[in-house]
């Protein structure tokens, strides 16, 4: 089940800079982020910090993937009045969070993430026995509770990443958010609240403790939310209240489980530039008719009058993705009957690509023209994440003991 967000919730997701995005990364992620940014308050940034973790030894065409994922970004219609746009390493930030966690972070938790042994089996050809390598999913932790982002959109490779992030949250806030007059300072915050208020609180609160009502634990946390005049560490206490242990610093995210694409490349096999069996969000017509035109076929399918079987070919998996049932009917009955050939066949795939990324190519040539544009979306985007990101920071320090100047 989806788990439910609040109203406004914020949402964060980063993506990795590897240059042009293709129709894979459209279909997979990027349709699932417009969705997400008319609903919620959304935080999209560019990982490039991430990509040096296995990428450490390539970073001369860095700059320009970044450029180039963000021109994507925007001309899939990801829109920077609803969702703020930003790049990882100019928030610093997110690096001193990354070292204040790493304190208190037990190796083994990193060494069981299963991407870590994953990854470093398939990029054999890369040394990762490295310290950044190791650390990785910490400096994704550090990069959502920063910003204290209630979901997270991610794939299924990721959720364990998100798991991680949710034990680090714990375990901070276990440690640095006990204080020995805790439940005095939370009885006293209460009281600022206004009496009808902090009966509501109560109320909730032993909903949630005496029956494990979740509903109530997040209505309670909800009106927390919306209590303008409680000061940051009183709202942090009576979150933690709620549940009985201390403050809360930084609360737990939730994986949005992002449904695998069903966007196929050109073989058949998942799109992927590694197989490179892509069509990139910028193609231009021309190209893109040509590659389909020459996509293979069911490989039964000799001769024009032989017949052919959907099942054993790439082009029926893109009708899956584009063709409405009628469309479908047509393609099974004329191919099992040798009725249409595949060039027909191809036909109304054809159009439907090309129809899905006219108006992206012709959005993404104008933030080609207009660079300038694009730096000050990313200059707004970043100005607006630090704010943020750096209110969390002063709440790390003081909890740590580490607000001195
Ligand atoms: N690790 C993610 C990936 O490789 C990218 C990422 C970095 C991310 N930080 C994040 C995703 C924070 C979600 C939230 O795809
Ligand atoms: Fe594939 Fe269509 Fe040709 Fe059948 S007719 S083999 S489904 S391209």
């Amino acid at each position: 089940m989806e788990p439910s967000l609040s109203q406004n919730a914020r949402v964060l997701s980063g993506m990795r800079p590897t240059g042009r995005l293709h129709l894979g990364h459209y279909h997979g992620v990027l349709k699932n982020w417009l969705k997400l940014q008319s609903e919620y308050d959304c935080f999209f940034f560019v990982a490039d910090w991430h990509a040096l973790t296995t990428h450490y030894d390539e970073t001369a065409g860095l700059e320009q993937h970044v450029w180039d994922m963000v021109v994507d970004w925007l001309a899939a219609g990801v829109n920077p009045k609803l969702a703020r746009l930003f790049i990882q390493s100019r928030i610093p930030e997110h690096a001193e969070l990354h070292l204040l966690l790493s304190m208190i972070t037990p190796l083994g938790w990193l060494e069981r993430v299963p991407t870590y042994k994953d990854q470093q089996e398939k990029l054999k050809e890369k040394d990762l026995a490295t310290y950044g390598f190791l650390g990785y999913p910490l400096l994704q932790s550090a990069d959502i509770l920063i910003y204290k982002a209630e979901g997270v959109p991610v794939g299924e490779d990721q959720v364990a990443h998100v798991e991680l992030t949710r034990e680090i949250a714990r375990r901070f806030n276990h440690i640095y958010g006990r204080e020995p007059d805790f439940e005095q300072k939370a009885e006293a915050a209460l009281k600022k609240m206004g009496k009808k208020n902090a009966k509501l609180y109560k109320n909730l609160r032993k909903r949630f403790q005496e029956k494990g009502d979740e509903e109530a634990l997040a209505v309670a946390q909800a009106l927390l939310e919306d209590q303008q005049n409680l000061a940051i560490a009183d709202r942090e206490r009576l979150l933690g209240y709620l549940e009985g242990s201390g403050r809360v610093i930084l609360p737990e995210p939730q994986a949005l489980l992002t449904p695998a694409s069903r966007m196929p490349g050109l073989d058949g096999q998942k799109m992927s530039k590694s197989y490179g069996n892509t069509i990139g969000l910028r193609e231009d017509p021309e190209a893109v008719t040509r590659k389909l035109r020459t996509m293979p076929t069911d490989p039964a399918r000799v001769r024009r009058d032989d017949p052919g079987d959907p099942r054993k070919c790439p082009v029926w998996q893109l009708h899956e993705v584009y063709s409405d049932d009628h469309t479908r009917r047509w393609v099974q009955e004329g191919c099992t009957t040798a009725g249409i050939g595949c060039i027909d066949c191809k036909q109304p795939v054809i159009e439907a690509v090309l129809a899905e990324l006219q108006p992206i190519r012709e959005r993404a040539a104008e933030y080609e023209e207009n660079t300038n544009l694009v730096h000050n979306i990313i200059e707004e985007g970043c100005e607006q994440a630090r704010d943020v990101a750096r209110e969390t920071l002063n709440e790390v320090r003081y909890a740590m003991g580490l607000d001195y100047r």
